[in-house]
């Protein structure tokens, strides 16, 4: 075994015999593989970005091809005491170390990097009734299950008539609330209100266990983040709703790529606590889904992750038809004596 290398993600030939390897077996034995594309995975890799680093590492096997790869993702903006980090092994020489040897680069480069909080996801079939490797290799490098989410489909399109039944029975108790929705930009007169939605989110949706602050967002993140997708061949259907004072009470996301056909995946979706009750949950994401479906009304499966005590978005979910295929899990490790407060 090599000792574990970086990757130069900015050489063409060293990024694709990396994902070669990374992607496949980071999504080895999944029933709905969801790993990004390889030009998403790319692009995220080589642009420049302000608020996030990445890195990617190799460790070879003695013919000298990449037997285990790993994605390190460093926030920089925020949750700056947090590392995460994916771990994949080709089938064919796993159990011998491998993945090991990438976990103790790891904490090394935590080190480096003044981290303190590790964080890995492991996909869990909805069937597995024992540990599954994934999650043997995770308590043996140290980390502890924190958070439980559900991985969810839907096959569209849905029929306009379910959608707009839906839609209109959750405007029974949000008529006060305009929805409003765009493609791929925010506009202009929503943008700061669009951030300050943003910033809530991961404090609002559930986290388990998880040790993490919210992510700051503004305008310059907002746009940044738009680029990003249009750099990745992503569109993104967005409906927000907009309260009677103007303020924005909630939001939700569908994003789709060129590079990924077949695929939409649903990102954030949330209403202000102060908006909650008004079924803005349902008729946000029945608008959103119309719209997308105007846009793309051939067959697509939509993808969804959802914290399992989140009992109002999987209510919404099941209205529209969402199954449940896979197990999320969200793993951490604390790496020497210090805690949130200490950040
Ligand atoms: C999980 C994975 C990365 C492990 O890679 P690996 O190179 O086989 O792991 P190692 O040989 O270094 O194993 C280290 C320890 O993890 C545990 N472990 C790993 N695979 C295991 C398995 N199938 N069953 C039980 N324990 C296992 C053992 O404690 C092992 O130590 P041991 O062999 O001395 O008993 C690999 O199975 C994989 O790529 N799976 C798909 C992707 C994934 O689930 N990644 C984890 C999320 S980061």
């Amino acid at each position: 075994m090599s000792t574990p290398e970086r990757v130069d993600q900015h050489d063409g030939r060293a990024f694709d015999e990396w994902y070669d390897v990374f992607s496949v077996a980071a999504d080895d034995g999944r029933q709905y593989p969801v790993g990004w594309a390889r030009e998403e995975l790319r692009v995220s890799m080589t642009r420049d970005d302000a608020y996030w680093a990445r890195e990617i590492w190799a460790v070879r096997d003695e013919a000298g091809a990449i037997a285990g790869a790993m994605q390190v993702d460093v926030p920089l903006a925020d949750n700056t005491f947090r590392l995460g980090a994916v771990i994949g092994v080709r089938a064919d020489v796993r159990r011998r170390g491998y993945g090991r040897a990438l976990g103790q680069l790891l904490d090394q480069r935590a080190a480096e990097l003044d981290r303190s909080v590790l964080v890995s996801q492991v996909e869990v079939p909805i069937e597995a009734a024992g540990p599954t490797a994934g999650q043997a290799f995770a308590t043996s490098l140290g980390f502890a299950a924190a958070n439980f989410e559900v991985h969810r489909v839907l096959e569209l399109p849905l029929a306009d008539a379910v959608l707009d039944g839906l839609a209109a029975e959750a405007a029974e108790r949000h008529s006060a609330y305009e929805l409003r929705s765009w493609r791929d930009r925010c506009p202009d007169d929503l943008v700061d209100a669009f951030a300050a939605l943003q910033s809530m989110f991961v404090l609002e949706a559930p986290q388990g266990e998880l040790e993490v602050e919210a992510e700051r967002w503004d305008e310059a993140r907002i746009r940044q983040a738009e680029a990003q997708n249009a750099a990745q061949a992503r569109h993104s259907w967005t409906t927000v709703a907009v309260a009677p004072d103007g303020t924005l009470a909630g939001h939700t996301e569908l994003v789709r790529s060129e590079h990924d056909a077949g695929k939409v995946f649903q990102w954030g979706t949330l209403v202000a606590p102060a908006h909650r009750g008004h079924r803005l949950g349902l008729g946000l994401k029945a608008r959103n889904h119309r719209e997308l479906q105007h846009d793309h009304p051939e067959p697509l499966v939509v993808h969804t992750w959802n914290g399992e005590q989140n009992t109002a978005m999987n209510a919404v979910n099941a209205q529209l038809g969402f199954r449940p295929v896979e197990r999320h899990e969200e793993w951490q490790k604390f790496l020497g004596e210090r805690t949130l407060a200490e950040h």
